[in-house]
């Protein structure tokens, strides 16, 4: 293994560069020449590519965001596409790539190596819904920013005595929505992976409305309904004074927390061991606090990603 590159795909998030240094530190850290790879699949297939140096990444990792770019290739897709990545990679002689994103990119990494390139995934979404690791990198950062935005609702909320829905992301997994609900008190939190049954929102809005509390927050992933749909029905059905906050994009940027700092660099730092140690088709993770790794394959055949037991613990709490 003489060259690797570095790449992020899929949607940002705040911690890639903290893992993007941790890539290009640890390799020139082992006299390896490291390359960057800029709008993820669409600038492999477009040869967009460059040698990075210790200063490439200087200055970056309390940045959100991502220096190197991202992209959704639908062009990659195909295996013209794929074909051509592998190309532009063998004629600059790079033979392992780290790509950091979710799940999606991972797919596209495994066909990366169907042609012949070692790969490594670095699990970075703000979703967290990658199997095979506790955490991905963004996640923390945006369910602070979420629970932020909570508690400044809940100011206004308490003073105008109303209801609120906030939309939050989360198009197949409710951890965002999970996590941030739970820690920031909400009354009712609805996610992708559980039926939720509109009586029973009802019913817990009424039984503190009658206890004389007369303000609630909701919190619904986008994959359940949206924030002015779901909003509208309550306001029809219990005829309460009932706003919507969607928070959308505000989730995905903002400076990493340290928590996601570390988690991206400590990622980043390992997928280079593993290449350099001839390890291929991988994703390193976050388990028990140690780094670990697991074929990629794995990480495609695990579905359940949201903890059952904090789902139960929401609704206990939230009475
Ligand atoms: O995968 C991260 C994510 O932010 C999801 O939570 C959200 O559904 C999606 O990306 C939005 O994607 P885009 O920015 O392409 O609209």
């Amino acid at each position: 293994m003489i060259k690797i590159a570095v790449l992020t795909s899929g949607g940002d998030s705040p911690g890639m560069n903290a893992a993007i240094r941790g890539v290009v530190r640890r390799s020139i850290y082992n006299d390896i020449d490291v390359y960057g790879i800029y709008h993820g699949y669409h600038g492999l297939i477009n040869n967009d590519i460059e040698k990075l140096e210790m200063g490439s990444v200087g200055d970056t990792i309390h940045r959100g965001g991502t220096i190197l770019h991202t992209s959704r290739s639908e062009e990659f897709r195909t295996e013209k596409g794929q074909e051509q990545g592998a190309q532009n990679l063998k004629s600059l002689g790079i033979d392992g790539v780290v790509v950091i994103g979710g799940d999606g990119s991972f797919k596209g990494a495994e066909k990366l190596s169907q042609h012949g390139i070692s790969v490594m995934g670095v699990p970075g979404t703000i979703d967290n819904d990658i199997p095979c690791t506790e955490m991905t990198v963004g996640f923390d950062t945006a369910t602070n920013t979420v629970i932020e935005a909570i508690d400044r609702i809940r100011d206004t909320a308490t003073s105008h005595e109303r209801i609120f829905v906030i939309e939050v992301m989360g198009r197949d997994c409710g951890n965002i929505a999970l996590w941030a609900g739970l820690a920031g008190g909400a009354e009712s939190i609805l996610i992708p992976e559980f039926e939720y049954d509109m009586d029973e929102v009802l019913d817990r809005l009424k039984q503190g409305y009658n206890r004389g509390k007369k303000h609630s927050i909701i919190v619904v992933a986008e994959g359940v309904s949206t924030g002015s749909e779901l909003s509208e029905q309550i306001k029809e059905k219990s005829g309460l004074d009932t706003k919507v906050t969607v928070l959308g994009h505000v989730q995905r940027g903002g400076t990493p927390t340290a928590y996601d700092r570390m988690l991206g660099s400590r990622l980043g730092a390992k997928a280079v061991d593993l290449l350099l140690e001839g390890e291929s088709n991988k994703m390193v993770g976050l388990n028990n606090n140690k780094i670990t790794s697991v074929d990629l394959t794995e990480v495609f055949l695990e579905k359940e990603k949201v903890d059952y037991d904090l789902y139960e613990l929401g609704k206990s709490l939230s009475i």
